[in-house]
């Protein structure tokens, strides 16, 4: 009798030992099959990250996303999309793929000119309310630039 009540307490220590260790092993797995992608995630999203400077072989999506960062931090993108940078945006305004080459023609100034002072009514009025700093224009320009060439 006390030998099955030992043999019992010992399988019952055995087995839950055993799926302990199961269970451990699968967690382990799953943590190793989910972080990689989080951690690659975060290193693209983050770029004032400390980790920056190590990383050499990103300057291509960050060209993209700086552009983009411009354009959305003043809101342009409500009112504009850029097609050629797969950027959507607001039917407000026009497409600006082709406004680096094409304010000129249209607006007879050259972009940074128009940024700084619109010919436009609506522009107008959106750059009176949110005036660009040369450097904000500059990072437009060299952005709508970058688009144009695409
Ligand atoms: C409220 C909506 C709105 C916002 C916000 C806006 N735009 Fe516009 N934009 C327009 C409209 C509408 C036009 C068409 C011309 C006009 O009426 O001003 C235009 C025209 C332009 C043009 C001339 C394009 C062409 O082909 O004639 C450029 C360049 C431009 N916008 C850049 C910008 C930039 C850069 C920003 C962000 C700083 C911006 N816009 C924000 C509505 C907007």
């Amino acid at each position: 009798m006390p030998n099955s009540v030992a043999s019992f307490i010992i399988c019952t220590i055995l087995g839950f030992g055993i799926g302990f260790a199961g269970f451990e092993l699968a967690n382990k797995n799953d943590e190793a099959s989910t972080e990689t992608p989080t951690e690659t995630a975060t290193n693209t999203n983050t770029p004032t990250d400390d980790h920056e400077p190590e990383e050499t072989e990103q300057p291509a999506p960050e060209t993209v996303s700086a552009s983009s960062e411009i354009l959305n931090a003043k809101g342009c993108l409500s009112c504009h999309a850029v097609s050629s940078l797969d950027l959507d945006g607001g039917a407000t305004g026009p497409d600006l793929s082709q406004a680096f080459t094409g304010v000129e023609d249209k607006h007879g100034k050259p972009l940074d000119e128009f940024l700084k002072e619109p010919t436009s009514a609506v522009m107008s009025s959106v750059i009176s309310g949110s005036p660009l700093s040369d450097d904000e224009v500059q990072q437009i320009v060299d952005a709508l630039q970058e688009a144009s060439e695409k």
